[in-house]
């Protein structure tokens, strides 16, 4: 499977964007982070188009957990999308990056009061609110400011999607949002509404990630209208916002077959329309907060094959320069890639072997792969690692962590250079007394 601008050149190498990654990886080092920037523009634009030409009143936040860094955020905001960050770091990545502070949103399970003043000092757009405590910290901290600041409130909707239960968050048993059994949802809905330093605008939910149907969507609509109209008969409160989060899974392997855009927007936007009629409630603005989706199948991470193992009978180790550092998916939720040996793509895959990193854990990265026999010094390429790789990353066994590379059109431009050595050791402190 190739996927975004990706394709095989006449030397049998995988270009992106209209580059070979041989080059890439000759230029910039590996492990490598490659993203596709003419893929994620696309991805965008067709958002937009498959959901505003049958609701036109929907807006995008790119959930940043997803990836995120400074001249990402050009992009974001170029491709008309709002930007949802959760926590100070990435707020300050994007109030960095100068993104328009009001089409920001600040989501978290358990923001600090740092956080919320700075998110409050800043002029953000939203702050999605998590729970009730959340909302009497806001009432305290918003006194005497002089714009009331926009928030949406985060509920529950006890449903159960098909995913890892790791990225699942909709369920009655989950940390986040407001329980909507019983009274405690209504309840946040009536004490939003009075507290002077604060505009309820309306409803946020979001069911889980990886989501390769749409049924938790459309289960969540039906919830979330229902309460929207409970709110508007019980508290006389017609709120003009419904978010759903974000959640639309991507392909990993072949086999992975999510919904496509155009089939995502007109199921959702069809049981939106219903679900309203129904409860004759006026149109929300919809918002959507896609991070996977966007990104995900763009990005590609390139590693060099050094040892090699062969167990006979048992199995083939192959080894990589990067691993557990820079992707931890695999060993977390039991995630699975698509590997390409990207160098010799012509060659026939009559090897099974199975991927392992350089870190001291018994990892297999990526098990039992069908790839043609790599030797030392190819180059490996693992697909759809767009999505919460780099972000998730970390210096286990102080390993620097890999740069990030646009590419588009035949150009490659950094978006994060690589960790040194001299990162490593930058906030270390060596107490006086042991010196
Ligand atoms: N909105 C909220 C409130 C979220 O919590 C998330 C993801 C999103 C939007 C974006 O969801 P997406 O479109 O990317 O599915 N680290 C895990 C994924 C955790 C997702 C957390 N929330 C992983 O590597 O699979």
């Amino acid at each position: 499977m190739l996927l975004g601008t990706q394709r095989i050149n006449d030397q049998n190498h995988l270009e992106i964007g209209g580059v070979d990654v041989v080059d890439l990886a000759a230029e910039f080092g590996t492990p490598l982070y490659v993203m596709d920037e003419a893929a994620i523009r696309q991805r965008a634009r067709e958002y937009r188009r498959a959901f505003q030409s049958r609701y036109p009143n929907t807006r995008f936040a790119f959930a940043g957990k997803a990836f995120l860094c400074t001249g990402f955020c050009k992009i974001v905001e170029q491709e008309g999308f709002d930007l949802e960050v959760a926590s100070g770091g990435e707020l300050y990545t994007a109030l960095q990056a100068g993104f328009p502070v009001e089409r920001i949103a600040l989501h978290g399970n358990n923001k600090t009061d740092a956080e919320l003043r700075m998110a409050l000092d800043a002029g953000i757009g939203y702050i999605i609110v998590d729970n009730l405590l959340e909302l009497e910290r806001l009432a305290e901290i918003t006194v005497g400011r002089e714009r009331p600041q926009p928030i949406l409130l985060r509920l529950a909707p006890g449903i159960d999607p098909h995913t890892h239960r790791l990225i699942s968050t909709g369920q009655v048993d989950s940390k986040f949002g407001i329980d909507m059994q019983g009274e405690a949802a209504l309840e946040a809905v009536r004490r939003a509404s009075e507290i002077a330093g604060l505009e309820l605008r309306g409803l946020h939910c979001h069911v889980g990630s990886q989501l390769l149907d749409m049924e938790a969507h459309l289960g969540a609509i039906g919830i979330v209208v229902d309460f929207l109209a409970a709110a508007r008969d019980q508290l006389g409160l017609v709120l003009p916002v419904l978010n759903i989060g974000g959640g639309l899974g991507i392909r990993y392997l072949e086999s992975h077959k999510p919904p496509s855009l155009e089939e995502f927007a007109a199921a959702l936007t069809e049981r939106l329309r219903a679900a309203l009629r129904e409860r004759d409630y006026p149109a929300p603005e919809l918002q959507l907060e896609p991070g996977r989706s966007l990104v995900g199948e763009a990005g590609t991470t390139l590693y060099t094959v050094g040892a090699i193992k062969a167990i006979p009978g048992v199995r083939t180790y192959v080894t990589v320069d990067g691993g557990l550092s820079d992707n931890p998916r695999p060993a977390l939720y039991q995630a699975e890639y698509s590997i390409l040996l990207a160098d010799r793509l012509g060659d026939e895959a009559d090897s099974v072997v199975t991927v392992s990193g350089k870190h001291c854990e018994t990892d297999r990265l990526f098990p039992d792969v069908r790839l043609p026999m790599p030797r030392p010094g190819d180059l490996l390429a693992v697909q759809s690692t767009g999505a919460y790789n780099y972000v998730m990353a970390s210096n286990y066994n102080r390993y620097p962590r890999p740069a990030v590379v646009l590419v588009n059109e035949g150009q490659a431009d950094l978006l994060v250079r690589r960790e040194t050595y001299e990162d490593l050791v930058r906030c270390d402190v060596v107490p006086a007394r042991l010196a």
